[in-house]
């Protein structure tokens, strides 16, 4: 009925043969998970954010799920990076899907280590995580302006890839028209926008405690409470980068309409975190027959076709 559908889509010179791929961080971390992905619907294997030393992450408890969404803080818990750039090579050899590394250095000189390495990977793409919360004693590299432009124009000396930044989310207009300009200045690929909001809290008023044990229960917020933030912060850039930088919808995304939302808003694609955590795989398959089924009814045949189509109200 919604074959005649096309999702496939391009991001930073990439192919992707769906609208939507999976989010860096839940179960994208061991090779087995990441095989799940690869045979999934998504278009293309996020690997988790790594680091140059593997870590265990924060203590446990670190994830709760919610009503409508997640809270967490994992703390980065990966195998280190020399895993995903041996990863990376198997899962290309194995299933020729596109592969994304995901990186994030505790410092600028871990940062440049790991892009180095993943020159010589089979990687398609590599995502800079710019926006972890969660790290004790680390803010985030995306609220610092002036080290988001010094750490990005040294990576970009050295890449040869298609790269892209994993931003924050911004809440003040000028934010955005000043990472739009280091993103321009620097001609990176493409942004993925948003991470998740940094530093919330949940209360279990019944415990009268916080619900995940570090940093005294602030986490990242996910999920569904977070999809408005996210459709403005893609808005937001898709007006800045003049279809100079491809941009990844990111938080939310729970339904084909969810999806939808982010296409109209100007995504050139999408990435799925907390409602892959909750419902697996199947959920890429079924959020792509959804969204296939809304843009029928509203006769769009193709991504492009209702790309960043907001109409004024
Ligand atoms: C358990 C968990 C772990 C995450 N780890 C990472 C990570 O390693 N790197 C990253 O860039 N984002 C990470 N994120 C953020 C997600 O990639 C995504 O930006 C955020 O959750 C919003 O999307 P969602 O609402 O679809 O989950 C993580 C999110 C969750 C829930």
């Amino acid at each position: 009925m919604t074959k005649n559908i096309d999702l496939s889509t391009t991001v930073a010179g990439v192919n992707l043969e769906s609208y939507i791929i999976n989010a860096s961080g839940p179960d994208c971390t061991t090779y087995e998970e990441l095989q799940t992905i690869a045979r999934s619907e998504s278009a293309a294997v996020m690997m988790k954010s790594c680091t140059v030393e593997p870590r265990e992450g924060n203590p446990e408890p670190r994830y709760q799920r919610l009503d409508f969404g997640a809270i967490q803080s994992m703390g980065l818990p990966n195998l280190g990076y020399k895993e995903y750039v041996k990863f990376s090579a198997q899962l290309r050899q194995e299933y020729g899907k596109p592969v994304i590394a995901s990186l994030s250095g505790m410092c600028k000189e871990d940062n440049l280590k790991m892009v180095e390495a993943f020159q010589e990977s089979p990687v398609d793409m590599i995502e800079v995580n710019f926006s972890c919360p969660n790290i004790v004693g680390k803010p985030q590299l995306g609220y610092d302006f002036e080290q988001t432009d010094k750490v990005l124009g040294e990576i970009c000396k050295i890449n040869s890839k298609p790269i892209g930044v994993k931003l924050p989310p911004y809440f003040d207009l000028c934010h955005f028209d000043m990472v739009a300009e280091i993103m321009l200045k620097h001609k990176v690929g493409f942004i993925s926008c948003i991470n998740s909001i940094g530093n919330t809290l949940i209360i279990d008023a019944e415990t009268e405690a916080p619900i995940i044990k570090p940093k005294g229960g602030f986490g990242g917020l996910s999920g569904q409470y977070i999809k408005p933030v996210g459709l403005s912060n893609v808005r937001a850039f898709l007006e800045r980068l003049k279809g100079q930088v491809a941009i990844f919808g990111v938080g939310g995304i729970v339904t084909g309409t969810d999806a939808f939302e982010y296409l109209l808003a100007g995504a050139d694609a999408v990435q799925i975190g907390t409602t892959f955590e909750k419902e697996g795989a199947a959920s890429f398959s079924r959020i792509a027959q959804e969204l296939q089924a809304i843009m029928q009814r509203k006769g769009y045949s193709s991504i492009a076709e209702a790309k960043g189509k907001l109409r004024e109200l």
